[in-house]
């Protein structure tokens, strides 16, 4: 976990920032702004912020149990401002989350869509899977003509686990 940074549940408040956040990342779909405060309200204890030293937003995961599979945190986006990459706050958040959700709501299955460019992200869930020994399946989840847009990159399910017992750090989560 850097140091001087936080990971907590999102408040409604956060919505603005993490709508930033995603924006400036120029790589993920930049959902609505009002989709941010709606998820920072309804799916706080599925997701996560990392807080600098003033409190402001830095990274974050926004997330949601599968209503079908209510053990399966589906994992929908993860930024981490261009300024704080490279020093593991992405792989802190995702254990942290892991941890918290397998606690509190029974998670021991965790999935994602990731396009086929996209190795940082490749990376941070297939070290997610290694550190907790669990196995990774991958199956194209949408195709490329499943999208309404031209260009966009299939978006590829990995489904990871089930992992017994998320090793999270509380110390580092002040939710
Ligand atoms: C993907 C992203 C969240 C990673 O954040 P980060 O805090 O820099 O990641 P971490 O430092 O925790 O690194 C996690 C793992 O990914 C690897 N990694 C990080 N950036 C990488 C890159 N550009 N290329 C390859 N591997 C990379 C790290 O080496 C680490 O693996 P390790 O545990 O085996 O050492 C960040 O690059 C980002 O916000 N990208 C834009 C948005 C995005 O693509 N999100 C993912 C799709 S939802």
């Amino acid at each position: 976990m850097p140091e001087g940074l936080s990971l907590e549940e999102p408040r409604t408040d956060d919505g603005a920032a993490l709508w930033r956040i995603a924006r400036d990342s120029r790589v993920l779909d930049l959902n609505s702004s009002y989709s941010y405060l709606l998820w920072c309200r309804d799916h706080a204890g599925t997701s996560i912020v990392a807080r600098d030293a003033s409190g402001g937003p830095v990274g974050f995961i926004t997330g949601y149990l599968r209503p079908e599979a209510p053990r399966t945190l589906l994992v929908w986006q993860v930024a981490v401002d261009h300024g704080q990459r490279g020093r593991g706050l992405a792989a802190a958040m995702l254990a942290t989350l892991a941890g918290r959700a397998g606690r509190a709501l029974g998670v021991n299955v965790i999935e994602t869509t990731i396009t086929p460019d996209n190795a940082a992200s490749e990376r941070l869930f297939t070290a997610f899977a290694a550190r907790h020994g669990a196995p990774v399946e991958r199956e194209v989840l949408f195709g490329a003509d499943a999208f309404p847009e031209s260009g966009h990159q299939p978006e590829v399910l990995y489904r990871i686990g089930p992992f017994a017992s998320p090793d999270a750090s509380p110390a580092h989560d002040n939710s």
